[in-house]
């Protein structure tokens, strides 16, 4: 090989984003045999029944409406001032934590987590997330010099396995001085599982034992990219109020994005959260991300801003938005239900599923599994443990018909596997 122009630091494996390969050749195989016989479950996007992505036309008609100036202006470092309190809006609702919060635009719920675990870990730290989570969360930690360590997010009885988080949590408090926990819920990616509130108060509880130890320092980092499309919205926003008069070395940072919940994935918006009983804290959360971002990617992008900010602050505007949105929620859900049906009566076993975009197949060998299904033209996404199943860009009828031919395949594995 020759001499590498890249620094030490900047060189990775050459590998190509692997969603992206198969979604590539699902894409292919659509073309060449017709949608309707190809199921491609690889795409992290809501889609109709025939493939195309779901556009909100609330959103887009408001967007459309602002001035020129209003989309090509630089925006606020920090992000637009009327953005960061309609941002809140959007995020808690009526469950908004009794604390010291303040937003910075970032952009999309990627650069949320980019500036938290920029600035709330350590070079070297380990930083915590469960056993199945979003990949990239490993891309932003090691482009910084920080790792992933992992706890088993479900017991044996596929419940929240709480006995696990804490041994991983403790063993971090023991041995760093920052527990940085990265939590996606509700409606994880990959398995559609949300955390109940009960599980909640165990974690903040464990959080609250931890930060005993003033010298310790527990970040806990909230993703909620997928929260609009949680079937119960109340329900699904109330432990933000768990985040009210915490100890003050306990942060709660909510990685908000509108890529989902505003299907606005490619105009790049989100914001970090944070959220503190201690106002200092919360003031230096602000600038030390004003900091990153300017070192970034400088200022987001204003027009989604404003657009969501004109949503959020007209009420009439609001609920034909929230109503639009629901519609497709419920189709999400319905397809969702089908999905979790069939696999009960064809007897697939796959992951707690309760809201959100995909959900999870566990395996023994997801590649070979993912191959084979590719000879039924199925596409779904290899994981290192499972299959993730994309619900939202899948019809409803397609997704009755998935589960047996999934679990067909794996026996048809096995089968093989015992011949050998
Ligand atoms: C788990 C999870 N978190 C965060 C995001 C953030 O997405 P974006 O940067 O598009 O807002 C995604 C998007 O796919 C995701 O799946």
């Amino acid at each position: 090989m020759g001499e590498m122009m890249v620094a030490k630091h900047a060189i990775w494996p050459r590998v190509n984003d692997p969603i992206f390969n198969i979604s590539e050749r699902a894409q292919n195989a659509t073309k060449s045999l017709g949608k309707e016989n190809v199921i491609n479950a690889t795409i992290g996007a809501l889609m109709d029944d025939d493939g195309n992505l779901i556009t909100l036309d609330t959103v887009f008609n408001e967007y459309k409406s602002l001035p020129n100036a209003e989309i090509a202006a630089y925006a606020g470092i920090a992000g637009q001032p009327e953005y960061l309190e309609a941002v809140k809006k959007a995020c808690f609702k009526e469950f908004m934590p009794e604390a010291h919060i303040r937003a910075v635009a970032s952009p999309g719920g990627s650069g949320s987590i980019k500036l938290a675990v920029y600035n709330y870990t350590n070079e070297g730290d380990e930083i915590l997330t469960s056993d199945w989570y979003w990949s990239p969360y490993v891309s932003i930690a090691e482009e910084t010099n920080r790792d992933i360590v992992t706890y088993q997010l479900f017991d044996e009885n596929n419940d929240f396995n709480f006995t696990s988080f804490k041994e991983k949590f403790l063993y971090l408090a023991n041995k760093q001085e920052r527990i940085f926990t990265i939590l996606n819920t509700p409606a994880h990616n990959p398995t559609g599982y949300s955390v109940g509130d009960d599980d909640w108060d165990k974690i903040i509880n464990l959080s609250k034992e931890v930060a005993v130890n003033p010298e310790k320092k527990v970040i806990l980092f909230v993703d909620v990219a997928y929260i609009d499309f949680a079937k119960d919205d109340e329900g699904s926003r109330r432990f933000f109020k768990k985040f009210s008069n915490l100890p003050e070395n306990i942060f709660v940072i909510v990685g908000f994005s509108m890529s989902k919940g505003f299907t606005a994935y490619g105009m790049r918006m989100g914001a970090a959260i944070g959220i503190s009983s201690s106002e200092d804290v919360a003031e230096q959360f602000f600038y030390s991300c004003v900091h990153s971002c300017r070192a970034n990617w400088s200022n987001c992008n204003r027009g989604p801003m404003t657009l969501l900010s004109n949503i959020v602050n007209d009420p009439e505007k609001f609920k034909a938005y929230t109503e639009e949105k629901d519609k497709y929620k419920n189709l999400l859900s319905v397809r969702a239900e089908a999905f979790v049906k069939e696999s009960e009566k064809c007897g697939l076993d796959i992951l707690p599923y309760r809201d959100g975009f995909f959900v999870s197949i566990p395996c023994e060998d997801p590649k070979a599994l993912s191959e084979e299904l590719t000879k039924d033209n199925v596409y779904t996404v290899p994981l290192k443990a499972g299959l993730r199943f994309a619900v939202c860009a899948v019809s409803e009828s397609k997704c009755s018909a998935a589960p047996s031919i999934i679990k067909n395949a794996m026996e048809y594995i096995k089968s093989q596997k015992v011949e050998a």
